[in-house]
């Protein structure tokens, strides 16, 4: 491909990475992250060392613009981003959700291919030129740094598309981005439109190029190599592959083939490679998406050998059958071991080790469950203890929390669950009822301890580490408040592990519930004092 394609982009051997996993990751259909998930997972980012984090889309709610904002104000490395359309009030918006960010970056966008200009937009190509120019210009006049992206633009006419770059180049865009947003590209067709951008918006040449490609028809990685042969120096990508639909690049697929092959291509990224485990694994926790075994690079049998033969050779010498060492993606790193013995010391700087700052009450309670599962299970590991730690972040002020339960199961009875719940007013509800099985009495007993009623859309228990006394991590996706929300539970008993699990999802979906009336109140008052009186 390199030789059918000369780069003509910009100098360097250095790819930016820019993740949107907060942004186009965040479409993915019932993910939903609060704020505190938000900065978490961007803290790690950081730890990462992406060079981009595209923190969300500030007009489209208040919610998403305070975990933008929030984002900004937290995050010391990389450039802190927010997506806004062409539009005035959502380049205001993005601007007043980044500026206080130490590298602030706006990235509008507009479409230029006809089918999304008839359809959609309902416009003409002039008018989207018009707006493309007033909405980089005005982006410029706010930040030094703005991306432009042509959206839907492999389905566009080329010469049209160009022509928008063109202007957006002019305006001050200090990076173009070139979406396949509906993942209908192939490498060399993707390679060969770069080209012939390149060629009739020659601008382009002194900006960085981007690529954005979506994995409809699973190329998103080939279609963002493609892009790097030929000229482009940023992908865009989210970590486990997540975003509309079949999702986005995979982070840590483009990182490792940058990093693997350099020996081939000469390119690399500023990552920090060690940190990918832990991102997939905190990512995959707080979307509840999990990671398919066989997922390139951050699978479970990633590094798994199966067959007598392969198993020979990797024992014999890694390289007979394994292109990348596991130490380099961080999957070694459960080496922290602590048991029951250990004290609050051990565990705060544990959990410094694995990146987790936590101190006073947020010590306190993680040590709290510390202590309730170490006294189960004789050694917590690294992954225990992250995992542990992390079902705690999810926790927001208004939540229902687990005060015990009883569970009779049999093969030649029917079950039933007793549960109490703490509430989130602090009073103690309790619920009974029967159900298709244990765990399905145990959320009846909360849906009838808590009165609120919730459709379960999906259910995952899964091991955190290997061996029988491993702790059991469940994962519920449920409808409640009229909201889809997320929980995780952990624990090593898989009963209790689900019920701590709904509890958070319920909890989840109440703050969200309560974060969107707040919203309502605030569009209501608005449209109150716009409205002249009698
Ligand atoms: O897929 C897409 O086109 C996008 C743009 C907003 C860059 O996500
Ligand atoms: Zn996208």
């Amino acid at each position: 491909m390199s030789e059918q394609v000369p780069v003509q982009g910009a100098e360097g051997h250095r790819v930016d990475i820019f993740d949107t996993t907060l942004r186009d990751g965040e479409q993915s259909p019932g993910i939903s992250l609060n704020t505190r998930e938000k900065v978490e997972i961007a803290q790690q980012l950081g730890r990462l060392g992406v060079d981009v984090i595209e923190a969300g889309f500030p007009i489209t709610s208040p919610g998403d613009f305070e975990a933008v904002e929030a984002i900004a104000r937290s995050a010391e490395g990389p450039v802190i981003c927010g997506l806004a359309r062409t539009h005035k009030a959502d380049i205001d918006a993005a601007w007043n959700a980044i500026k206080d960010a130490h590298r602030p970056r706006i990235h509008t966008f507009i479409s230029t291919s006809d089918i999304h200009i008839t359809h959609q937009l309902q416009t003409t190509r002039d008018d989207v030129k018009g707006q493309a120019r007033a909405a980089v210009a005005l982006a410029r006049s706010y930040c030094d740094d703005v991306e432009f992206s042509p959206m839907d633009a492999t389905r566009a006419d080329v010469e049209f598309t160009a022509e928008v770059c063109a202007i957006a180049v002019a305006e001050g865009a200090t990076v173009v981005n070139i979406p396949d947003t509906v993942g209908y590209t192939t490498p060399d067709e993707y390679a060969r439109y770069l080209a012939r951008l390149y060629e009739l918006a020659p601008g382009l040449a002194g900006i960085r190029l981007s690529v954005h490609c979506h994995d409809d028809l699973g190329l998103a990685v080939a279609n963002s190599y493609a892009g790097v042969l030929a000229g482009a120096r940023q992908v865009e990508c989210a970590v486990n592959g997540i975003g509309e639909r079949a999702g986005n690049c995979s982070l840590e697929e483009i990182v490792m083939l940058l990093r693997t092959r350099s020996d081939a291509h000469g390119f690399d990224t500023g990552c920090e490679t060690r940190e990918i485990a832990r991102t997939s694994r905190m990512v995959s926790r707080f979307t509840g998406y999990h990671v398919q075994p066989n997922k390139a690079i951050v699978g479970r049998n990633a590094f798994a050998h199966e067959s007598g033969i392969h198993q020979d050779g990797v024992l014999k010498e890694r390289t007979t059958y394994e292109i990348m060492d596991a130490r380099d993606v961080g999957l070694d790193s459960n080496s922290i071991v602590l048991g029951k013995h250990s004290g609050r010391h051990a565990l705060r700087d544990a959990l410094e080790q694995l990146g987790f700052k936590v101190s006073g009450d947020a010590l306190n309670e993680a040590f709290k469950r510390f202590k309730e599962i170490a006294d189960r299970k004789k050694q917590v590991t690294a992954l225990d203890l992250e995992a542990i730690v992390s079902d705690r972040l999810r926790e927001g002020a208004q939540r229902y929390e687990l005060g015990w339960f009883d569970v009779e199961a049999s093969t030649r009875r029917a079950p039933k669950a007793h549960v109490a719940v703490t509430m989130p007013d602090g009073s103690t509800a309790e619920g009974e009822s029967g159900g298709d099985g244990p765990v399905d009495a145990i959320f009846g007993a909360i849906r009838v301890a808590t009165g609120v009623e919730s459709d379960l859309r999906q259910y995952t228990v899964s091991a955190v580490t290997e061996g029988e006394d491993a702790l059991g991590e469940v994962t519920v996706v449920l409808r409640a408040h009229e909201r889809l929300a997320s929980g995780q539970g952990v624990a090593t008993d898989i009963l209790e592990a689900s019920a701590r699990a709904y509890l958070r999802a319920l909890s989840n979906a109440l703050e969200g519930a309560a974060i969107r009336e707040a919203e309502e109140l605030t569009a209501e008052a608005a449209t109150e004092r716009a409205t002249p009186g009698p």
